[in-house]
């Protein structure tokens, strides 16, 4: 997508040195356009766990290209599959709930299994990185296309006039490389030129509604306003809101979403107020290992001082103020889970299917 009219996606691998992974600082966004080069596991795990990167299928795409330094770290001295398997496991531990991370590492593994020469392996992670990477921009162009139509059909239904759509945290190009998930039919609908209005949840505490999809849309031209995170409610009772579209970070097998802190409230608020609530996610996103989400889904817990503190722009840097007494405690869980009943349905890459055992299954089968 466009930044300041020229184009980027969110990670790539740098074309005159190929052993520098690029992506844009999300701790810097909306303030400052900064792009930095990781070049190392440690580049990589350190961009994953302090979030200068972040979403689901981003953090998975960073995981294959981890793999792929972690060939290229390989000395003659080293056990080659040793050394694999280590990186896996430091890589994989950088942030739990995001199961595209373990996703991509396991491909890299598959991919790696069996081939001896340092080169080949180097040419093969390489490969299957920027082959993960282009999968998931294809992956969220599908979802763009297969959610499209809820949009058109509001639209038919109020003759023309804008759509509000409302969405949680970031799930845009920036956490996916390209198009975004939830994001992905906001854009197909606006560059279609269907008259739509985004309502953007701040999405407390680390505002990546208010820093990065506020910053998204605007970049793209797509109406947009950001509202606290208590707002939707009200707004859905006021009829305010026509659908609710959100990400998702690891989807269960029975269709249970775990997604940023505070989307199980907007899910409960649009149920109540009888509004389609949806979860855009690429087939990576599921883990089907996890037979029941809101029991088996592990909760990352943050540091409590991104609850304490706020960043902001002041005097052309970006500084840091305390929100609350010295001595207060606070707990961070980062992301809630979303049982299926309040789901309307999963928007994916391969169409729109049910929140369910069944509607998961007729995934895999297609
Ligand atoms: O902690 P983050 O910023 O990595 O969390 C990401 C999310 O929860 C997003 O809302 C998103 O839905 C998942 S990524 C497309």
């Amino acid at each position: 997508m466009k930044v300041a009219g020229e184009m980027y996606e969110s990670i790539w691998l740098d074309q005159n040195d190929n052993t520098l992974v690029g992506i844009i600082d999300q701790r810097r966004l909306p303030f400052e356009f900064k792009t930095i080069n990781l070049g190392s596991v440690e580049d990589i795990y350190n961009a994953i766990s302090g979030m200068a990167l972040r979403g689901a299928p981003l953090i998975g795409a960073a995981g294959a290209f981890g793999m792929y330094l972690a060939c290229l770290e390989m000395t003659k001295k080293t056990l080659y599959r040793d050394h694999i398997n280590n990186a896996a496991k430091f890589l994989a531990s950088a942030r739990p709930t995001a199961v595209n991370l373990e996703w991509a590492i396991n491909i890299q593994l598959e991919k790696l299994n069996g081939i001896q020469s340092r080169d080949e392996m180097i040419n093969i992670s390489r490969e299957t990185a920027l082959a993960i990477t282009r999968g998931e921009v294809e992956n969220c162009k599908q979802i763009g296309e297969a959610g499209l139509p809820l949009i058109e059909e509001i639209s038919k239904k109020k003759n023309g006039k804008a759509v509000n759509i409302l969405t949680h945290c970031n799930a845009g190009w920036l956490a996916c490389v390209d198009y975004g998930t939830a994001t992905a039919p906001i854009y197909l609908a606006y560059d279609k030129g269907i008259d739509i209005h985004v309502w953007v949840d701040e999405t407390r505490p680390r505002n990546q509604g208010s820093r990065l999809t506020a910053f998204e849309l605007g970049q793209h031209g797509v109406p947009h306003t950001i509202v606290s995170d208590n707002a939707g409610g009200l707004l859905m009772q006021k009829g305010m809101v026509d659908i609710v579209i959100v990400g998702c970070d690891r989807a269960s097998a029975n269709g249970d979403v775990a997604n940023k802190i505070g989307t199980y409230l907007k899910a409960l608020a649009a149920k109540d107020a009888g509004i389609p609530f949806y979860s855009a996610l690429p087939t990576s996103t599921i883990d089907r290992s996890i037979k029941n989400g809101m029991k088996e889904i592990v909760i990352e817990e943050r540091d409590e001082r991104e609850v304490t503190h706020i960043e902001g722009w002041l005097d052309n840097e970006i500084v840091e103020v305390g929100l609350c007494p010295k001595d207060t405690t606070a707990s961070n869980y980062a992301f809630d889970i979303t049982p299926s009943r309040l789901i309307s349905g999963l928007i994916t890459e391969k169409g729109i299917v049910d929140a369910s055992i069944e509607g998961i299954n007729s995934l895999f089968n297609k």
